[in-house]
């Protein structure tokens, strides 16, 4: 048994079984103990809803913290957010002119102010109407010379980023920093802002069994080894994936 960079979603991936949820978390705190396993969560909370979660839920204290979608890295001690990452994110990013954008599109419904953040504008898109407006917000973006991101998740949340920053983005700029390898480097999630952080050959990846479909058919369509889908739900399909790549004992 060895140290492993263990990065995981929070909604309906760690948290979501509360008994799982102990029973891994007492599995990860002794591998921290004993081998220095460096444990990560990154989800598309802003801090505000991230610190709820927190209050509700019995978690270990991460050694980092992604939030709002990897936009935003916090190292355990740091109430900032890493000032290297922020300044790698802002080239070409006005938030401004996505907002105004995304206000032509009347099914856009934007998502509470705290959800709102320095590198992320949100909205709720309903899942009928999601697939024919996509690529009109896309376009519209484009050609008004905005080079971001959309990613959408869940049938419900329509994200916009920089270019530059995501989940899979954030996972390799700890990875690399930490100096972890991919065969020591693993991450979990359920749903479509996770599918950036599955990187063949650059991690390992468990999918949880209560995926949801857009990450489930990625994975299919992936088709790679490196990347596990696992039968249990949340915290218990982590745990089956961990056991599968022997970061923990059976
Ligand atoms: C979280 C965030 C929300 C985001 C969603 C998907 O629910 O609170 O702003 O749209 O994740 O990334
Ligand atoms: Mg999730």
């Amino acid at each position: 048994m060895a140290k492993f960079l263990f990065i995981t979603d929070l909604d309906n991936t760690l948290v979501g079984d509360d008994e799982a949820l102990a029973e891994l978390n007492q599995a990860l705190h002794q591998h921290r103990e004993d081998h220095g396993t460096i444990l990560v969560y990154s989800t598309g909370r802003s801090p505000v809803l991230y610190q709820e979660l927190r209050q509700e839920k019995e978690m270990l204290d991460p050694d980092f913290t992604v939030l709002a979608v990897g936009t935003l890295i916090y190292s355990q001690n740091s109430e900032e957010p890493d000032p290297e990452w922020v300044e790698f994110l802002s080239p070409g990013w006005s938030r401004e002119e996505v907002v105004a954008i995304a206000a032509h599109f009347a099914d856009l419904v934007p998502q509470p102010p705290s959800e709102q953040t320095a590198f992320k504008a949100s909205y709720f898109l309903e899942e009928t109407v999601a697939p024919q407006l996509l690529p009109q917000l896309e376009s519209a973006l484009q050609k008004n010379g905005l080079d971001v991101q959309v990613i959408y998740s869940s049938g419900q949340d329509l994200d916009i980023l920089p270019r530059r920053g995501n989940k899979g983005a954030a996972v390799q700029f700890l990875q690399k920093r930490l100096e972890m390898s991919p065969d020591r480097t693993v991450v979990c999630g359920d749903s479509g802002n996770d599918i950036a952080m599955f990187q063949p050959g650059v991690n390992r990846g468990v999918v949880v069994g209560n995926a949801k479909p857009e990450l489930r058919e990625w994975h299919e369509a992936s088709n790679s080894a490196d990347f596990y889908l696992a039968k249990a739900h949340c915290a218990g399909g982590i745990l089956e994936g961990l056991r599968h790549f022997g970061f923990l004992q059976p």
